[in-house]
């Protein structure tokens, strides 16, 4: 039977309960609007895993005064069925208020690595991921937490959260699921019309142009990052926020091409802003 647990100090009885009996939890958290992405994380703590807790919440401190926090995809109906397909055991869904109650002051803050990139375009984004995924672990108490390569700098956030201050779960980075056009999934996917879905495909054509000519030795960014906007600029709903060609540990920009890099890469399709990333080597390395 999967449950839907909404009170957060009933969801923290269980959890130590459950872990109290030596069963290990498994933990996705997520903001809802599910699909294969998301359910090949929770496939993986299955696997891994005594218990299976997904969480549900859109969390407004992520999102900047003028992002889609109102508009963002909500469906619990149909993310319980995806859930207990999947035999998930139990389905975190708090309430706003219990979460954030007013006056809540506390906000946790992974240095440098979160100002540039996605958080350059969107300012205290990571401040409020960090934040939330420091309130579910405390919460859920997992013993291992599912991320998606997806959003990489937030993968890279919160392992070097949980390192840095000592969080006693694992944290397993899963591989980015695509459309069979290459469209990484997304919740907000669904915002696209017929012409920005089609444009939509350009970020994984300019990754995949960026692979081929790592993988071919060229091995000067600048030039790699100009290929790429040029593939771009001929969509005509396709606005470029930032390509970066950037070192796997600290995300610094790469001028040169030595070893494995993560390309990385925020565009605005029509007022749809997409993230997709890829890794890539030079041949010889
Ligand atoms: P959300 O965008 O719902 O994503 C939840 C998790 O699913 C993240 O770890 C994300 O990287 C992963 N994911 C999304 N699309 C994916 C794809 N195509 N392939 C593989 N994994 C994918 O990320 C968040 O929510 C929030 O920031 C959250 C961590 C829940 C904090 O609020």
């Amino acid at each position: 039977m999967m449950r839907i647990i909404r009170d957060i100090k009933n969801m923290q009885r269980i959890s130590r309960d459950l872990r109290r009996q030596g069963k290990s939890i498994g933990f996705v958290p997520t903001m809802g609007a599910l699909h294969i992405g998301h359910l090949s994380l929770v496939k993986q703590a299955r696997r891994e895993n005594d218990i299976a807790v997904v969480s549900i919440f859109v969390n407004p401190t992520q999102f900047g005064p003028k992002e889609d926090f109102r508009r963002y995809p909500r469906n619990l109906k149909v993310d319980a069925y995806l859930c207990k397909k999947e035999g998930v055991d139990i389905i975190f869904y708090p309430d706003i208020y219990q979460i954030y109650p007013q006056g809540y002051k506390t906000y946790v803050l992974v240095e440098n690595l979160s100002d540039f990139m996605c958080g350059k375009t969107r300012p205290g984004h990571f401040k409020g991921v960090a934040t939330i995924v420091t309130k579910l672990f405390n919460i859920i108490q997992p013993d291992i937490a599912y991320f998606g390569q997806k959003d990489a700098q937030q993968a890279i956030i919160i392992q070097r959260m949980v390192r840095d201050l000592n969080m006693p779960n694992k944290i397993r980075v899963m591989p980015i699921i695509r459309e069979s056009d290459g469209l990484a999934m997304s919740s907000r996917n669904s915002y696209l019309n017929v012409r920005e879905r089609g444009d939509a495909t350009v970020l994984y054509e300019a990754l995949e142009k960026a692979k081929i000519m790592i993988r071919e030795g060229i091995i000067n960014s600048a030039k790699i990052i100009l290929a790429m906007r040029n593939i771009i600029k001929k969509r005509k709903t396709a606005q470029i926020q930032y390509i970066e060609v950037v070192d796997l540990k600290e995300l610094r920009p790469v001028k040169k091409v030595q070893g494995k890099v993560l390309v990385a890469l925020a565009v605005k399709i029509g007022k749809t802003r997409l993230v997709d990333n890829i890794i890539a080597k030079p041949q010889k390395y």
